[in-house]
């Protein structure tokens, strides 16, 4: 396995952008406006369970796009595909890890392995993928991993998910800061409530807290955010003045003041 090589041959000539969750939500938009940032990108890869999702996405983008079936926690499909990226060798110029899952409720209410899977997906998956690319990563190439608001603080009632996003925005944070000496920039997506059928899905036990509500955002804003401030060089990026206002409180307040004021 490439996973422990930390060079590999890299095909100069096929310069990519990956896009885990392309499918639907912001995943699509990742897709859809990768081009404009990753201008030297010859073909996008787009990555989702749903092959019919992915190919709407590529229908609707003027490159080359290839669609990749795969559940990312499913070893033998995330080995499949790990082994045509090994195959084809490609440049990866961009890795967007945006597919993730949610699920509201509280701890002990939600079945044990929707809170393993939730782990599964939105962290190992993660850490996985940014492995298994990174030897076909350069100078200029961008990790842009889809972390969340809910990284900043504790969430009953919500608790293995934002645990989850708390580790995305912590490695990324860290990656950032290794890959800095060879110019691989890493980014953390931090949005509050974003607009996308990732609420529906969630919401399978208990509905979203209607404090939340003033501050859902549409899914192309969020994303276009993102990809100017990773592309500047940011290490996180917060959309819209309420969640930049959110993270600062949690920076200044105790954990244990804020649960109690919405908890
Ligand atoms: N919406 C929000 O309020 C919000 C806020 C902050 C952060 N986020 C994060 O943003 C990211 C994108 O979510 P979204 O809001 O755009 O919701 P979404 O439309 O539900 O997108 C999630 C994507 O993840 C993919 N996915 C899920 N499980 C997968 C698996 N096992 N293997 C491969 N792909 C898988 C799905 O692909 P398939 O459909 O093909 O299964 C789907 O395209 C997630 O990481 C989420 O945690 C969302």
């Amino acid at each position: 396995m490439i996973r422990n090589n930390k060079t590999a041959a890299v095909n100069k000539s096929l310069k990519i952008a990956i896009i885990t969750g392309a499918g639907s939500g912001m995943g699509r938009y990742f897709a859809y406006y990768a081009g404009h940032f990753a201008k030297d990108i010859d073909e996008l890869w787009l990555v989702g369970r749903d092959k019919r999702k992915l190919y709407k996405t590529a229908s609707r983008i003027n490159k080359n796009c290839k669609c990749i079936s795969a559940d990312l926690s499913n070893t033998k499909e995330y080995e499949a595909f790990i082994g045509v990226i090994i195959d084809t060798a490609p440049d990866i110029r961009l890795l967007v890890n945006n597919a993730g899952i949610g699920i509201m409720g509280d701890f002990a209410r939600i079945k044990p392995e929707e809170n393993e899977h939730m782990a599964e997906i939105n962290c190992v998956a993660l850490t996985r993928l940014t492995a298994d690319c990174l030897p076909f990563m350069s100078r200029g190439s961008h990790i842009i991993n889809m972390a969340s608001a809910a990284a900043f603080l504790p969430q009953p009632g919500f608790a293995v998910y934002a645990a989850s996003k708390s580790y995305v925005y912590s490695l990324s944070k860290a990656l950032s800061r290794e890959l800095r000496k060879k110019k691989i920039y890493v980014t953390a997506v931090c949005p509050g409530c974003v607009d996308t059928p990732f609420i529906g899905r969630a919401e399978k036990y208990e509905k979203m807290k209607d404090y939340k509500k003033p501050f859902m955002a549409e899914a192309r804003d969020v994303v276009l955010q993102a990809y100017r401030d990773a592309y500047c060089g940011r290490n996180v990026s917060v959309y819209g003045a309420g969640m930049k206002m959110f993270r600062v409180a949690t920076k200044v307040l105790p954990d244990e003041l804020i649960l109690r004021m919405f908890f």
